[in-house]
């Protein structure tokens, strides 16, 4: 039998069993039903797959079943529904950063994040979602948000 990994997911603790190397995308996907996190390169290239782990974003395509034991994962289904990604989700909405949305909720995990570190400013925070590619090279609206969240 698969060995047991245990987790804190979106606040519950969870147990399941699993190869070792069931990679955290797949896991959130298809055992848990949450489809927020996307596959886009399923490399750890373009961020569509970005969750939190003990509260620092990772690329859940990278992340396997062996890394998470006593780990706390954080998915967009509970950040969403959190307030500290309330400015975050209304500066892309008002500022026409969602196109497709299919890179929104990696996004949103990145710059929701980004706004909680002290100090942070606009050019750093562009810098450092470079790891988010949005297919429909939808930059403009999404570095006016950029704009708006670090002033
Ligand atoms: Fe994980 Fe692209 S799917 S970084």
């Amino acid at each position: 039998q698969d060995p047991a990994w245990s987790f804190v997911l979106n606040g519950q603790p969870v147990s399941l069993h699993c190869a070792a190397d069931q990679r955290l995308l797949t896991l959130l996907r298809e055992h848990f039903g949450l489809a927020g996190a996307k596959p886009g390169c399923e490399v750890g290239r373009c961020g569509a797959c970005v969750v939190w782990l003990d509260g620092q974003p990772a690329n859940s395509c990278l992340l396997m079943a062996w890394q998470l034991q006593g780990r706390r994962i954080t998915t967009i289904e509970a950040l969403s529904q959190a307030p500290e990604s309330v400015p975050v989700i209304a500066a892309l909405a008002q500022c026409g950063g969602v196109q497709c949305g299919y890179c929104s909720p990696g996004m949103v995990m990145g710059l929701t994040y980004l706004h909680q570190q002290p100090g942070m400013d606009a050019a750093n925070a562009s810098a450092l979602m470079c790891g988010h590619l949005c297919r429909c090279t939808g930059y403009g609206g999404i570095q006016r948000a950029i704009e708006v969240l670090f002033p």
